[in-house]
């Protein structure tokens, strides 16, 4: 077995590599929406979209999203709850919160001039080092690299680097390399061709390195070890969480209260929720939890069912149980910001899993409007 690394310190052998790289990418890349534009603004909502969500999933909402915010101007004149419910499903809405303080921020700073170098683009909130350079890199030729946990893995196999890519030492090591790496000319297809490698080629489990049009220059390949690399340490647990949730019904349907400002699905509409203690009796904590968020007491009846959901850092099983608003009870007297929804066609902002809440309410009342008709 050869050992030796394949040279990619010399001008000659970069080049190389770059040349095989991005015919690659001109022959096989995907059509996506955010590369057939060069609107700056286009393409940092397709960023931001993009980060830590894949292509597939973002395309749609990439596209509803630039028909109601077209421009950075209709963004920073939306209000947040609208930005919210355009980004509803998406996930981590801290991007949706930043992305529209962003361009607040642009509107009122820069008159609307969105910046065209990667180190302004990393001074708006919401924007790291890897979005600044892969915005600069596409939307005005910067030549700045953009690494994200796909070009990670690439370069981490290309170069072997056996030590834990998330270390900070490494880190940096890898931003060296991709800058040294990097197309003068084409810095951002360069990018988006390391990143389209990263993703349908040099993936996290069964690389396909017998389809790879840099296999000559990675050193994980002649080695033999690709499937071995990148080494991580130290990933955060998935911790499990116990809820309890309450489909409470009234004249005007069923009611929704706002999640709080901070923390996780921040500003979000959901049912009113507890978190439950372990041993916990659910009904106990539930009816003395809506006691304390609604300013009234509610009294809790039977299950309705059970919704689980994984987060990044947390697995969510959530018990619903079917309340009843009381006769006379006054909503101005909630401590939580709550509203009265139809549960088939809620408006305002749902994350997913909430969305999953309201339709196993639905399902369960269908069913048992259904029981009833039929008894
Ligand atoms: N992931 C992040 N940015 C991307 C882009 N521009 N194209 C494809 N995947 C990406």
């Amino acid at each position: 077995m050869r050992t030796t690394r394949p040279d990619l310190a010399t001008p000659a052998a970069r080049s190389a590599f770059r040349r095989a790289l991005l015919a690659w990418y001109r022959r096989s890349r995907r059509i996506l929406p955010w590369r057939a534009t060069c609107d700056p603004y286009a393409v940092w909502v397709s960023e931001i979209m993009l980060q830590q969500t894949r292509v597939e999933t973002v395309v749609p909402y990439y596209e509803r999203f630039l028909a109601v915010f077209p421009d950075v101007y209709r963004l920073a004149a939306a209000d947040e709850q609208h930005v919210l419910e355009r980004w509803a499903g998406l996930g981590y809405y801290r991007r949706a919160r930043l992305l529209h303080r962003a361009a607040r921020q642009i509107v009122a700073e820069r008159d609307g001039v969105l910046p065209s170098r990667a180190a302004d683009w990393q001074a708006l909130p919401g924007i790291g080092r890897y979005t600044a350079g892969a915005i600069a890199s596409i939307t005005t030729g910067e030549v700045v690299p953009a690494v994200d946990g796909n070009v990670q893995r690439v370069l981490a196999r290309l170069l072997r680097i056996t030590a834990p890519v998330n270390h900070p030492a490494t880190e940096a090591r890898l931003w060296d390399h991709a800058a040294a790496l990097v197309a003068p000319r084409t810095p951002g297809d360069f990018n988006q061709a390391l990143m389209e490698l990263g993703a349908r080629v040099c993936t996290p489990r069964g690389p396909h390195c017998g389809d790879c049009p840099v296999r000559r220059w990675c050193a994980a390949t002649i080695s033999g070890v690709s499937d071995a690399l990148p080494v991580k340490t130290g990933r955060t647990r998935v911790r499990p969480v116990r809820a309890a949730a309450a489909a409470i019904r009234g004249r005007a349907g069923l009611l929704l209260v706002q999640r709080p400002a901070e923390g996780l699905l921040a500003g979000l509409w959901t049912l009113p929720t507890v978190e439950l203690a372990d041993g916990a009796d659910a009904v106990t904590m539930l009816s003395a939890g809506l006691a304390t968020q609604l300013g009234c007491c509610v009294p809790v009846s039977g299950a309705v069912g059970v919704v689980t959901h994984q987060f990044t850092h947390r697995h969510l099983t959530l018990e619903v149980y079917a309340a009843r608003w009381p006769v006379g009870g006054r909503l101005a007297r909630a401590r939580v910001p709550a509203r009265w929804v139809d549960p088939a066609a809620p408006d305002g902002p749902l994350a997913t899993v909430d969305r999953k809440i309201l339709a196993l309410v639905c399902a369960q009342e269908s069913l048992t409007t259904t029981t009833e008709r039929v008894v």
